[in-house]
């Protein structure tokens, strides 16, 4: 039976992961979760509300900028098999008001969950990497071995994760997987992503923020095929150190983006226009030939398909995101 160590497990793509893991496979999970506050500690736990007494699972509540790999070694004793390293302040423009809680987060918590890997001897380590590290970059659909060219905070520090990956894949033989997701989307959303905040502002008939003409435009990626995405890394053997896209390869701007939310919800969004964000970039848009080469990756959820499976659990979990 597999042992999974999923950090960030409480969290959007993480509950996911664990739901599908503890569904589909001969398996335990170890989840690391601290209920950080950047969103309602309520919605996390309503996230892992369906399997937090499932018998394979045991959820931790530690801060991993502060938990030592020889702490994470006391409180995980048993052999893992794979850890899953998704714990990590999201947000771009959070980033740029407080940096150093994002380096904490980010760099010393894979910090110390590599440490820990390294002193377990566990071989596998999949990491939640970002389109962010792009930045400013013309050349779409963008390739893993593009120029980077991050502009916040948060970006550089995933880019710091993919590289401290690197440094321990070479100098201990662990297998480090860097996953880029493209925006995800899907039951379960942060709620300081557009989706959820255009959704629940649009189905209360109030205004929504729209940063820019609408003209911006991103490659969203629904949860579910992001989750496979994963546990295709999870498996790879390939190779020692990868770093692939997990995205959609279909980029969808602002404005059209509002309009199927318009469709899904059945009303007209009330639109205030804001000036660009600093950190954001104009576009993001991947290129998934090497998922697909070395995962089997094959997105399959289309953006209207998964704004419907989004307000559907949006309308059931109502009282407490939009109460
Ligand atoms: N959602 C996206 O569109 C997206 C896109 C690119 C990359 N990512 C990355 O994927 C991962 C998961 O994203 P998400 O959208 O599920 O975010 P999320 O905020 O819902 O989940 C992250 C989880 O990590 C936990 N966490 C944060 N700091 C921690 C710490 N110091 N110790 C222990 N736990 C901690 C949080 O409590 C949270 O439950 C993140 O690393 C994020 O950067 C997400």
């Amino acid at each position: 039976m597999k042992h999974y160590l999923v950090t960030g497990g409480a969290g959007f793509i993480g509950s996911n992961l664990i739901r599908k893991l503890l569904a589909t496979e001969d398996c335990r999970v170890t989840c690391i979760d601290d209920f950080d506050p950047f969103y309602s500690p309520a919605i996390k736990q309503m996230n892992i509300r369906d399997f937090k007494d499932h018998q394979g699972f045991r959820l931790i509540s530690n801060d991993l900028g502060k938990t030592t790999a020889a702490e994470l070694a006391g409180l995980i004793p048993e052999p893992v098999d794979v850890i899953i390293h998704l714990a990590a302040k999201a947000g771009v423009r959070p980033s740029i008001e407080n940096p150093l809680a994002y380096q904490q987060a980010n760099v010393i918590g894979l910090q110390n969950m590599l440490d820990f890997c390294k002193e377990s001897h566990t071989k596998q380590f999949v990491f939640a990497s970002s389109s962010s590290v792009y930045g400013i970059n013309n050349h779409f659909p963008w390739k893993e071995d593009e120029q980077l060219m991050p502009i916040s905070p948060y970006a550089m520090t995933k880019l710091a994760g993919e590289m401290l990956g690197h440094v321990y894949s070479r100098l201990f033989g662990i297998r480090f997987i860097a996953l880029r997701f493209f925006t995800v989307f899907g039951p379960g959303q942060r709620p300081d992503l557009a989706i959820h905040k255009f959704t629940k502002a649009i189905a209360k008939g109030k205004p929504i923020t729209m940063y820019g003409d609408g003209s911006t435009s991103r490659d969203y990626t629904y949860v579910d095929d992001i989750v496979k995405g994963i546990i295709a890394a999870a498996k790879f053997e390939g190779a020692d150190f990868e770093i692939i896209n997990i995205g959609n390869n279909y980029s969808i701007s602002l404005k059209d983006l509002i309009q199927a939310i318009e469709t899904v919800t059945g009303k007209k969004a009330i639109i205030e226009q804001y000036p660009d964000q600093p950190g954001d970039v104009p576009k993001t848009f991947a290129n998934i030939s090497k998922a697909k080469r070395l995962l089997g990756y094959q997105p399959e959820t289309s953006l209207e398909e998964g704004l419907q499976s989004f307000y559907e659990w949006f309308n059931q979990h109502h009282t407490i995101l939009a109460p």
